[in-house]
């Protein structure tokens, strides 16, 4: 296999080949690392990779999606060389690992490769699956560690249908594979997207925005949350049209994608519903926004939409994406990292600390916005920071921090929304925002 083993590299607990071309991850990556050929890792999707083990963990402990003890049939669509797979069968708590049924797919003979060459290098040791009776393996199939890959068109694995966890996450849009996707659901499953296509889903490319998702609007301050929404929408109206309802479970805008995970049900009456979750988001002289069914002739020019306008979150599972949760699932026991080390791992003191930071950063606000994220967008303000001076006509912004004390002091909820930027979502009136500001500056 050309270029193995490459250089050790670790992500969350598990052990990382990345190839010889590929640069050492750097510290904050963000953007859309340059890509060094097939194979490359994007290390700008580790915390999307880091959620998902604390959402299926989560899952697994708290029973909201299979019973107790049952197993979780899960299927990464396009898994190339295997990480988020691995990563579940590293880090998931070691009592519940053998829950998962697992099936990773990918096109790329090479990428499979890749992840076969990965599992035998670092098996787990970890309690494998109880296999009941299951499709035989495709051509070009095999499994490693109970872990099956499959080499098929991500459409043909999705239809082969029964899957509780799905992930997708091409390159560009989900759009081609979301039909496939949810008709290969379970009547009850978990799907998780990634869409890296944001020109489009900002509206910043307008004709790619209306083709692929029907959206439009202006690139504002409200374009991140708008990103989200438009894809909840779309997956929202492609579920109805199969008598699928949608619950998000987390939706965000994480730098140069976005990133959202939804509960799918089987429900007639759910997806009748589906048009009560969209609405436009129409931009106002007196308050910045507000929400509408439909927006009228006149309104459209300053709107943004169809928009998903239900919650983004579940605040029961939110809650619990702490940091204590993610350093205790995700990060090596000293023991790991010692024969890790043995084996070729440069990981000094820096990296630790560094590595510690990053698994922070991937959760940090989530928990304490929980609640608020998990409102209809009309009952709550989603409000950035440094527009505020211009509504309330002082001269700067308030402190976040004496901002949201202030407000939770006047008996109303708010938090810092995890956006890149500083944003606060709030459930006060936003005259009484305002009167906070001035009165904090
Ligand atoms: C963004 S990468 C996936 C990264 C991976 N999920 C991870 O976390 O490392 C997209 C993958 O989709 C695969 N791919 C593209 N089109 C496909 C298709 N129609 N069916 C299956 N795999 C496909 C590519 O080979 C590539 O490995």
């Amino acid at each position: 296999m050309d270029g193995w083993p490459g250089h050790l590299w670790l992500e969350g607990a598990t052990p990382v080949h990345l190839t010889p071309e590929q640069a050492r991850p750097e510290r904050r990556p963000r953007g859309p690392a340059r890509r060094t050929g097939p194979r490359f890792l994007n290390p700008a999707m580790a915390p999307a990779r880091t959620r998902s083990v604390l959402l299926l963990s989560d899952a697994l402990n708290h029973g909201w999606l299979v019973p107790d003890g049952a197993p979780i049939r899960c299927l990464d669509a396009m898994c190339s060389t295997g990480l988020r797979v691995r990563r579940w069968r590293h880090e998931v708590p070691a009592e519940q690992v053998h829950r998962l049924h697992i099936t990773a797919n990918d096109l790329d003979e090479e990428a499979l490769a890749w992840a076969k060459s990965s599992l035998e290098a670092h098996p787990t040791g970890r309690p494998l699956p109880e296999r009941g009776q299951e499709r035989s393996l495709p051509e070009g199939g095999f499994e490693v560690e109970g872990l099956r890959f499959t080499q098929e068109d991500a459409r043909m694995a999705l239809l082969h249908g029964g899957w509780q966890w799905i992930d997708l996450d091409p390159f560009g849009s989900p759009v081609p594979f979301l039909d496939a996707a949810l008709q290969g659901m379970a009547r009850r499953g978990v799907l998780e997207v990634t869409a890296t296509d944001t020109a489009a889903l900002t509206g910043s490319s307008a004709s790619s925005a209306r083709r692929r998702y029907g959206f439009q609007g202006p690139v504002d301050a409200y374009a991140h949350d708008d990103a989200v929404r438009a894809l909840l929408g779309t997956i929202a109206m492609a579920a109805a049209r199969v008598d699928r309802c949608i619950t998000p479970l987390l939706a965000l805008f994480d730098g140069h994608h976005v990133r959202v995970s939804v509960l799918v049900r089987t429900s007639k009456n759910g997806a009748s519903e589906v048009l009560d979750h969209i609405g436009w988001r129409v931009r106002e002289d007196d308050v910045p926004y507000r929400l509408v069914r439909h927006p009228d002739e006149e309104e459209v020019r300053r709107a943004s939409g169809p928009l998903w306008t239900g919650p983004l979150w579940d605040e029961a599972i939110t809650s619990r994406l702490t940091e204590e949760h993610e350093r205790a699932l995700c990060s090596p026991t000293s023991t790991a990292l010692e024969a890790l080390r043995a084996d070729g791992l440069t990981w000094d003191h820096d990296d630790l600390e560094h590595a510690a930071r990053e698994g922070s950063r991937t959760v940090r606000h989530i928990a304490a916005a929980a609640a608020l994220m998990a409102r209809n967008a009309k009952d709550v303000w989603l409000l950035r920071l440094d527009d505020l001076p211009r509504w309330a006509g002082t001269g700067g912004a308030p402190k976040m921090s004496r901002l949201l004390a202030a407000l939770e002091q006047g008996g109303h909820q708010a938090a810092r929304a995890p956006d890149l930027n500083p944003f606060i979502v709030t459930d006060a009136p936003f005259e009484e925002v305002l009167a906070a500001v001035r009165l904090l500056t």
